[in-house]
């Protein structure tokens, strides 16, 4: 969907960002700023700045700044138009609605149709859990120890043992027969004719991320109840099991920074109710690609909360094949002495589960220590074997690096010598065609340093230039004979510094409104970071003066030196040349006020 620029603008200028971030966060004001601790990464003290003059928020710790849409966007998780029909609604603005194809509309109509069957059910579920025919469900959830804000937040309910029940609501609320069956909720067979797919179950509905129901598993209450312990809808048009994820819906608002995965519902539930937040689960099936797509979107760093059995550490391991070819890296949450984090949970509680998380242990180290268990270490040849498989999976780190950092690691918990154990990978290369290659790599927690360099420094002047004219845009009369947009030689300083010195010829600079013209998160934080570098807080006018004058000559100066460099034969970078050579003489006996 396209909407116009000025529609867009209209909604920011309509949505005070002071006010919308309000609404996710606790603000404190603090001189001409309102500051908390960033929503965006983990700190303890506050560097998250929004600026009401300015209408943009910048975080100095992690570098995230934007306006009041990039704000929504990040927070909520979502895209562009839903960020900007979010604030629509809330400002009251109304946007046009999307021209949808005869066949498009018709299958959105469909959809919209399917998701209200399902509403209407969860709510038949949910009100009889909670009458009389739902005394023993609700003995089950108490026995299970679920609050009941835990029960109303995932929606939980109670499907009656006479399953007529449901058709006859549904029916009455004007649902055909077929829809409830395309629904997943009824099945039709010649014998019985129409009967509902769950009867005296707990029910669980499950939630797309944007809250709406798609589907449901239902959970028999006692050991000596017939069927499988837990049924879930059929995959239906709207319920795809491989591409959403039990939980998602309230994880991905969580701002942990990481998501858990665990192997059931009741697993998310009972964490979340501990305040794990960022657990979810997949839909009675096993995980897939599709699903780590959808979480990679939210996070890269994921840890698996999976049963301690068997088939646990077998799911837990094909797991982490799919988060690897994903891009991702895995960590392993430890259960023992418990079978899985809903007991673990119950038994140890919420400290002892952070504290695992914590000291989750690294998916390859995990691989390897499960690989242990196949041989019989004892045994000469078995070691020998045990070692070959550990240089063969070493053999998947493409990056040197990388793979060597886990070789010593390994050699070092398993007493190998590092030699040895090198001189087997080399082997196992030569044998099975090399390394692997990989295209896109998890995170190895190598940071680059920022360094001092001077086009670090030229950028630095150029925010502060902008900063400084963004606090103070009457200035930008005073040097536009000798500064143009050209001279920011950063390629978006540039367009935004173009931008600018058009708003502010024509009166109407608003820094927030600039941020929109980048699509690109990323560049719109880059463009809020240009409105709010921290200026230099000196004692009097004339330092500050100084500072400024400073400031401007040396944009000039490295605008200067940098076409310089590039002048052969470009007739622009020629005339930026000879017009900077002279800006910057004048610009040496000139002192610019700033009054
Ligand atoms: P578990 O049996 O580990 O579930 O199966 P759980 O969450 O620990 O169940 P409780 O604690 O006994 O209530 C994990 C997941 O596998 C799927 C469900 O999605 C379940 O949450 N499953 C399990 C089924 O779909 N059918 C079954 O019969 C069993
Ligand atoms: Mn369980």
């Amino acid at each position: 969907m396209y909407y116009p620029e000025e529609l867009i603008e209209e909604v920011r200028q309509k949505s005070d960002i002071v006010d919308v971030i309000s609404g996710y966060v606790s603000l404190q004001k603090k001189g001409s700023n309102y500051m908390c601790c960033c929503p965006f990464h983990g700190e303890k003290t506050p560097s998250f700045s929004v600026n009401r003059a300015k209408q943009i928020y910048k975080c100095f710790g992690c570098g995230e700044g934007g306006n009041v849409l990039t704000f929504v966007m990040k927070y909520e998780n979502c895209t562009f138009p839903e960020a900007l029909r979010m604030l629509a609604e809330k400002a009251g603005v109304e946007l046009p609605k999307a021209e949808y194809s005869e066949e498009a509309r018709r299958r959105e109509s469909r959809r919209m149709r399917l998701l209200e069957v399902n509403r209407e059910a969860a709510k038949f579920y949910y009100v009889m859990l909670r009458s009389e025919r739902g005394a023993k469900a609700k003995e089950y959830l108490d026995k299970r120890q679920l609050s009941d804000g835990t029960r109303k937040n995932f929606g939980l309910g109670y499907a009656p043992a006479r399953g007529e029940e449901l058709l006859a609501y549904l029916r009455h609320k004007g649902y055909t027969d077929d829809l409830i069956r395309d629904v997943g909720l009824a099945r039709t067979d010649e014998r019985r004719g129409t009967t509902t797919q769950f009867w005296n179950r707990v029910m669980f509905p499950i939630q797309d991320i944007n809250h709406r129901v798609i589907g449901f598993g239902g959970r028999i209450m006692g050991d000596a109840d017939s069927g499988p312990k837990y049924l879930n809808s059929p995959e239906t048009e709207i319920f795809d099991k491989s591409r959403n994820l039990y939980g998602m819906n309230y994880a991905r608002t969580s701002r942990t920074g990481n998501i858990i995965l665990c192997e059931g519902y009741m697993d998310v539930i009972s964490m979340h109710q501990a305040g794990f937040t960022q657990a979810v689960a997949s839909l009675g099936t096993a995980f897939t690609p599709g699903q780590a797509g959808l979480i990679k979107k939210y996070t890269k760093d994921v840890l698996l909360a999976y049963d301690s059995d068997g088939a646990g550490v077998k799911a837990a391991l094909r797991a982490i094949r799919i988060l690897r070819d994903a891009g991702m890296s895995g960590r392993i949450i430890s259960m023992s002495p418990y079978k899985d984090p809903d007991e673990f949970i119950k038994n140890l509680g919420q400290d002892a589960f952070q504290e695992r998380i914590d000291h989750a242990e690294n998916a390859f180290m995990f691989e390897i220590r499960m690989l242990e268990r196949e041989f019989d270490l004892g045994d000469p040849e078995g070691k020998t074997n045990f070692h070959n498989q550990i240089a063969r999976k070493l053999c998947d780190f493409g990056e040197e690096v990388e793979r060597e950092n886990y070789l010593e690691a390994v050699a070092e918990k398993y007493h190998i010598g590092q030699d040895i154990l090198r001189k087997l990978v080399v082997n196992m290369a030569a044998k099975t065609g090399g390394y692997a290659v990989q295209t896109e790599r998890p995170k190895s927690g190598i940071q680059s340093k920022r360094e001092n360099t001077p086009e670090e420094h030229a950028r630095r002047s150029q925010r502060l230039l902008l900063t400084w004219l963004t606090d103070a845009p009457h200035l930008y009369a005073k040097i536009k004979r000798y500064i143009s947009a050209e001279d920011f030689t950063v390629e978006l300083y540039s367009r935004v510094a173009k931008r600018m010195f058009e708003d502010i010829e024509k009166n109407q600079f608003n820094p927030a409104g600039i941020i929109n013209m980048f699509e690109d998160e990323k560049d719109q934080s880059e463009a809020a970071s240009l409105f709010t570098t921290t200026l230099p807080e000196l004692e009097n006018e004339q330092l500050m003066e100084r500072a400024f004058n400073d400031i401007l000559r040396s944009v000039k100066k490295n605008s200067f030196e940098y076409y310089r460099n590039r002048s052969g034969g470009d007739i622009m970078a020629v005339s930026m040349v000879v017009e900077g050579k002279k800006a910057l003489e004048e610009l040496g006996k000139t002192n610019i006020s700033l009054k």
